[in-house]
């Protein structure tokens, strides 16, 4: 409306002076009126110059008297034409502040006389402060004196009023062209594309933010399967792992598409607690601290600011990762291969889940499975063995691993097979055990893994070793707990002292690799592994500060915690 009436004006009048009186005469609002003219402006129907006026406007006091009348006329009205009216009773008539400052101005004005009692000093009188607080309303303009004397009582403000004069812009017409905004099917059927006026992109408006990257604690098994391993310029080997991940496109995230999504601002990742700690876990254990994951990720040839450094991952691999894809393992590999006896509680279905389907292995390496049948029933190497009868059907069932331990081990066998070489591994995969699910136990977990294989290591570099990676978690005060593992020996428990608890918790087991378990893989004598298992949900429930593990990981864990917990590092900045 405001609009039609802006351009029909201007379709036979050069100018419209001023938007406000326009806006008056023709019945709108002067907001609305100045929407119009920003608009018609801007696609240049219109120019627009700005005026700009000093005006006033009443205070709250000001609309009071304005309608009321001054207090001072309010006052004069209350005191009788005849004979007088005591002050106490004066005061009863009126309100406090009005009574106030009447008394003082009706005095001043000489309208009354004040005293104890109070007389009329005149018959009549005009309430001027009214009327020119009304005048002031209807936008009437104002001599000096007036201006002064309402503004010392603080009965008007000054402001400023801001306007437009209007008029014809190099686009006029009399009625604005409607611009498409999108090319339909009906615009090419009918043929009217040809005619039809385009809106213009606007290529620095910012799309909204996706909803997206959110990441399932039971998505990041999944999210293994899309586990980076990238050889970027200079042939350094970097994994990138825990990247954008927007669950449709899984399938066919690429390392590009991660960082052009990261450019075209698709949306914040937030991170579930596991997810931040298993980032800050493979960053203790890769990162070099030679490069920075920046310099990496320019070095892939791509430029762009990387406000979370965590955002995308690449490490450069001073552990290398072993391959955990494989949840289900044989009895052998998850613990005869361990020199773990077959009577070991722990091989209880109590303990572990067996496979029913498939039951049992389709193949084991039978030179290795004669060595280690030996080493169980009667030793070598020094020792005596378990003296007893080794069963190959109780090492071909299936089972789902109950430690990662089980791929070290594979990986120590195929390592073993090369001429030596030291080697450190790591991995954080998840186990299961057939345990009875509480506040702090769920049937399936997360280990951290990690070994180093190497002639002369002693005790003290796994102490070493576990002491630097857990000071760089901000856990800097550990103990060690003498223990037995059947493939360790020494093996220790380790243990955090948590300020916040004012307690010391496990938080995992580790040791040296029993020569039971080396030698018949094929290493030389001299060659030692130290090696430690850490839970992941343990500290994760520490740093998080959660109680109750189920609401961590598993089908009670509520989406949100993931969108409060934005992706971190923990104890490296
Ligand atoms: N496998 C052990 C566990 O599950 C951890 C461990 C790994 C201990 C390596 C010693 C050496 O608790």
């Amino acid at each position: 409306m405001a609009e039609e009436a802006i351009l029909g004006y201007l379709a036979t009048s050069e100018e419209i002076p001023d938007s406000g009186q326009f806006a008056s005469q023709h019945g709108f609002q002067h907001n609305d009126v100045v929407n119009v003219i920003k608009s018609l402006h801007g696609f240049r129907y219109i120019d627009a110059q700005d005026i700009k006026r000093e005006s006033w406007v009443l205070t709250d006091e000001g609309k009071k008297y304005a309608a009321d009348g001054s207090p001072e006329f309010q006052l004069f009205l209350a005191v009788p034409q005849e004979g007088s009216i005591s002050k106490d009773e004066l005061q009863k008539k009126l309100e406090p502040s009005v009574f106030k400052i009447g008394c003082s101005q009706a005095g001043k004005n000489k309208w009354v006389d004040m005293g104890k009692q109070v007389s009329r000093k005149v018959q009549h009188v005009e309430d001027k402060v009214k009327d020119l607080l009304v005048r002031i309303q209807k936008g009437e303009a104002l001599g000096k004196d007036d201006i002064n004397s309402l503004k010392a009582r603080k009965l008007i403000v000054a402001q400023t009023w801001k306007g437009y004069s209007v008029k014809k812009g190099p686009n006029y017409a009399p009625t604005r062209k409607k611009v498409a905004t999108d090319l339909t099917r009906e615009n090419l059927q009918r043929g009217d594309w040809k005619e039809l006026e385009f809106k213009e992109y606007n290529f620095n408006a910012k799309g909204p933010p996706a909803e997206a990257g959110h990441l399932h604690p039971l998505l990041k098994a999944s999210i293994g399967h899309y586990f980076y391993q990238l050889h970027l310029a200079y042939g350094k080997y970097v994994t990138v792992k825990y990247m954008y991940c927007f669950y449709e496109y899984q399938q066919s995230l690429s390392w590009e598409t991660i960082i052009f999504a990261r450019i075209y601002n698709l949306g914040l990742p937030f991170w579930h607690p596991l997810a931040c700690m298993e980032l800050t876990f493979l960053n203790l254990i890769l990162y070099s601290g030679e490069t920075t994951i920046e310099e990496h990720i320019s070095s892939a040839g791509v430029s762009f600011e990387l406000s979370h450094v965590t955002l995308i991952c690449a490490f450069r691999c001073f552990f290398e990762e072993m391959p955990t894809n494989n949840f289900v393992e044989s009895s052998f590999w998850n613990f005869d291969a361990l020199f773990q006896p077959q009577q070991h509680p722990a091989r209880d279905s109590h303990d572990t889940f067996f496979l029913e389907v498939p039951s049992t292995t389709r193949e084991l390496p039978e030179d290795y499975v004669k060595l280690v049948k030996r080493v169980h029933e009667s030793g070598g190497y020094g020792s005596r063995g378990y003296m007893y009868d080794w069963k190959r059907e109780e090492a071909n069932k299936n089972l789902l691993r109950t430690h990662t331990t089980a791929v070290s081990t594979r990986m120590l066998y195929a390592l073993a097979k090369q001429p030596f070489t030291p080697k450190r591994y790591f991995s954080i995969d998840r186990v299961f055990r057939n345990e009875s699910v509480d506040r702090t136990h769920l049937a399936e977990f997360h280990q951290i893994e990690g070994l180093v294989c190497d002639k002369g290591l002693t005790l003290g570099d796994l102490i070493g070793v576990l002491n630097d990676f857990f000071s760089r978690l901000g856990m800097s005060k550990l103990r060690f707990k003498p223990a037995y593992n059947p493939y360790t020996e020494p093996s220790m428990e380790i243990f955090s002292y948590h300020e916040g608890l004012k307690k010391w918790v496990e938080i995992g087991n580790s040791g040296m690799f029993r020569p039971e378990m080396l030698l018949p893989m094929g290493f030389p004598e001299d060659v030692r592994v130290i090696a430690w298992g850490l839970s992941l949900e343990r500290p994760t429930m520490i740093l998080y500060g959660v109680d109750n593990i189920r609401d961590l990981f598993g089908h009670k864990v509520d989406l949100s915690l993931m969108k409060r917990n934005p992706i971190c590092r923990l104890g490296i900045d």
